[in-house]
């Protein structure tokens, strides 16, 4: 695992932008996997100034989303559908029909559910994989406990998460559940990068990075994939016991790995 402390929110974005664009770069027709949440937006920003400056072009590219809240229509204000076009969609200018986000309403979840999957597949897979983390581990929606192999599903949410996540809504009304790729669909991405900033997010940062690798904290399956990146801030990575090495390996790296 590539672990990178940074000295703030836009080193993050600007560092996690760039392994990005390197392995999206690769494909005729990439595939990138969309985060919500405030974790990702350094990245969308920087990614943007990319697609602005010409030295990306998401012109053929598809999105997929992590996870929706169950329950919401994508109109809805607090639907990760409305978050994705709010934070990402139109801010990079990208065709809303080539950005799939989980349906939380639909008739039948378990086939939209295996529909979405199909379509990840049909599109070829999902080259680059952005997550955040959740203060318990979580990533996309997968609470602890989850399988190491599961595919896009309803998961009920955490007391916790739904503390977390309460500032979004009204006191009355949080939902209770959510639909979210697996984590065997996430690791089928050819690469993550998870960004984290906080200390609130110190905890979970040093479980999934340097902890067992166990589904009480379903980030830590990070350990077991070929190319992952964890992206950092001080505070996040300020429970890492490793922190020197990290920061020597990043300074060492030749110059065909360094971010740019
Ligand atoms: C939600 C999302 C996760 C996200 C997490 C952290 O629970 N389902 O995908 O990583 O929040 O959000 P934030 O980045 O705002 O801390």
């Amino acid at each position: 695992m590539e672990v990178i402390i940074c000295a703030n929110e836009q080193q993050v974005g600007r560092i996690a932008a760039s392994r990005i664009a390197d392995s999206l770069g690769r494909r005729e027709s990439p595939v990138m996997g969309l985060a919500t949440g405030s974790s990702p937006l350094g990245t969308y920003a920087a990614l943007k100034e990319r697609v602005d400056d010409g030295t990306l072009d998401l012109g053929r590219a598809q999105f997929f989303a992590l996870d929706e809240y169950w329950g919401l229509s994508s109109d809805h204000p607090n639907s990760y559908a409305e978050t994705i076009r709010a934070t990402f969609t139109e801010p990079l200018g990208i065709d809303p029909a080539r950005v799939h986000v989980p349906s939380g309403d639909a008739d039948d979840v378990d086939a939209a559910c295996d529909a979405y999957e199909q379509a990840i597949s049909a599109a070829g897979g999902i080259d680059v994989q952005i997550l955040g983390i959740g203060s318990n581990g979580h990533i996309g929606f997968n609470e602890p406990g989850s399988s190491f192999t599961s595919r896009t599903r309803m998961k009920t949410l955490t007391a916790r998460t739904r503390a977390d996540n309460a500032r979004f809504f009204g006191p009355d009304f949080v939902p209770t559940h959510c639909v979210t790729q697996g984590l065997g669909t996430i690791m089928g991405a050819g690469r993550l990068v998870l960004t984290a900033l906080g200390a609130a997010k110190a905890d979970a940062i040093a479980a999934a990075v340097e902890g067992p690798v166990s589904a009480m904290c379903p980030a830590s399956i990070l350990q077991f994939h070929r190319y992952a990146t964890v992206v950092v801030d001080e505070a996040a990575g300020a429970k890492l016991q490793l922190k020197d090495y990290y920061r020597d390996s990043f300074a060492l790296l030749p110059s065909s790995r360094r971010p740019h």
